[in-house]
């Protein structure tokens, strides 16, 4: 699938915007605040109803604005979808072929996105929380019914952390906690299953990517850590049943897991070098790419935002012989960030400036 048209309309910096980028690579230069993250974000938005930055969808509106709007027409396989994502009252509403999408998991298969931001660099250093965060938007995107598990999971364990604070203020337990454990484990047991298929494919595809990039000099590997392993949730909640009570929340469960990223046979977060964290995460999102273009059968939108900067000539090389066939769009500060080897590819380039953006050309263009 690609992206024919953007719209924007009181975008955080742009005040209109129209733009109809190319099929293959689209590379956008500007300087720094000049709002290339932002037209990442506007299509990530319209590929997720969410933004990896802002907290409320209040912030992505311009500054002053009351209502803004991103939208996107996509082909998808020679019919357009148009995904529309209205902002206003500190609402969010989605729109899919004009009809308003009332659950976000049926908005997800109209626009395939892949980011891969600076932050991704978190996906390795930083803590579980952040690599579970990855699992589940991914999985998400690939998997609707994986949306609605999760969705309830988070309602259910809400739910009985409630109860097991009851339960510790009047020293015993409600009924109740015994049906929210069997909604919660059910519900866990479903998510650790599609979470460990995820990983195993996404292993799998990552060495052999981080692999190609290296140039055979390291081995990723990665490996899925679930809290409590698959067919012994209810068990687990029954035995730290009290110990839950005085903790006044649930300990283990889906909300525990975490994903190890190991390179050369040492942890990456805690004795990866900074290029080597980096490459593994772009591994990750390049897998990422190909996962959903293997199980959705749709080549998905690649946003890469700053990675030339990161990247040496020969790294940089070997990540675009990867989005052939993929819409890309790639942010660059800098001029002399796109190489030769991209304006091989037939690379679009724009320039991005407070807010507007003019010029596709080839790259020399400016
Ligand atoms: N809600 C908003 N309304 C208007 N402008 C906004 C809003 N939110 C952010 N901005 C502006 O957008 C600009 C940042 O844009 P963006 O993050 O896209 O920059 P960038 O081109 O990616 O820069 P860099 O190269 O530094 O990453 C800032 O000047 C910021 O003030
Ligand atoms: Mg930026």
């Amino acid at each position: 699938m690609y992206i024919i048209d953007i719209k924007l309309h009181n975008f955080r910096n742009y005040r209109e915007l129209s733009l109809s980028p190319a099929r293959g690579v689209n590379v956008l230069i500007g300087s720094n605040a000049q709002g290339k993250t932002n037209l990442l974000e506007a299509v990530y938005l319209c590929a997720t109803a969410r933004s990896r930055r802002a907290r409320s969808s209040g912030q992505m509106i311009a500054f002053g604005e009351e209502r803004a709007f991103a939208r996107v027409a996509v082909d998808n396989n020679g019919l357009t979808d148009r995904v529309s994502i209205n902002l206003a009252n500190g609402k969010k509403g989605v729109m899919v072929n004009g009809a308003a999408v009332a659950k976000l998991g049926d908005l997800f298969g109209a626009l395939y996105a892949v980011l891969f931001a600076p932050e991704d660099l978190g996906l390795v250093k930083s803590g579980p929380a952040e690599r579970r965060r990855f699992m589940d938007l991914e999985l998400c995107q690939l998997s609707p019914v994986y949306y609605y598990d999760l969705s309830n999971y988070c309602k259910s364990l809400a739910q009985r952390n409630n109860l097991l604070r009851d339960a510790r203020v009047r020293g015993r337990a409600d009924d109740a906690l015994g049906v929210w454990d069997d909604t919660l484990s059910d519900l866990g047991e479903r998510i650790v299953k599609k979470r460990a298929e995820f990983a195993e494919t996404l292993a799998e595809t990552a060495a052999r990517i981080h692999s190609r990039v290296t140039g055979g000099r390291e081995s990723l590997r990665i490996v899925y850590r679930p809290s409590v392993r698959p067919g012994l949730f209810a068990d687990a909640l029954r035995e730290n049943r009290s110990r839950d009570i005085s903790r006044g929340m649930t300990c283990s469960g889906a909300h525990k897991d975490d994903l190890a990223f190991v390179i050369n046979g040492r942890d990456a977060r805690l004795y990866g070098s900074q290029g080597q964290q980096r490459t593994a995460a772009l591994s990750v999102k390049l897998s990422e790419a190909l996962i959903i273009l293997e199980e959705k059968g749709v080549s998905p939108v690649l946003l890469l935002d700053d990675v030339f900067s990161e990247l040496d000539e020969s790294r940089r090389e070997q990540l675009l012989d990867y989005t052939s066939g993929l819409q890309t769009f790639i942010t660059a500060a800098d001029a002399s960030d796109v190489s030769r080897e991209t304006a091989k590819s037939g690379a679009r380039i724009y320039r991005v400036e407070n807010g507007t953006i003019s010029g596709a050309g080839p790259p020399g263009f400016f």
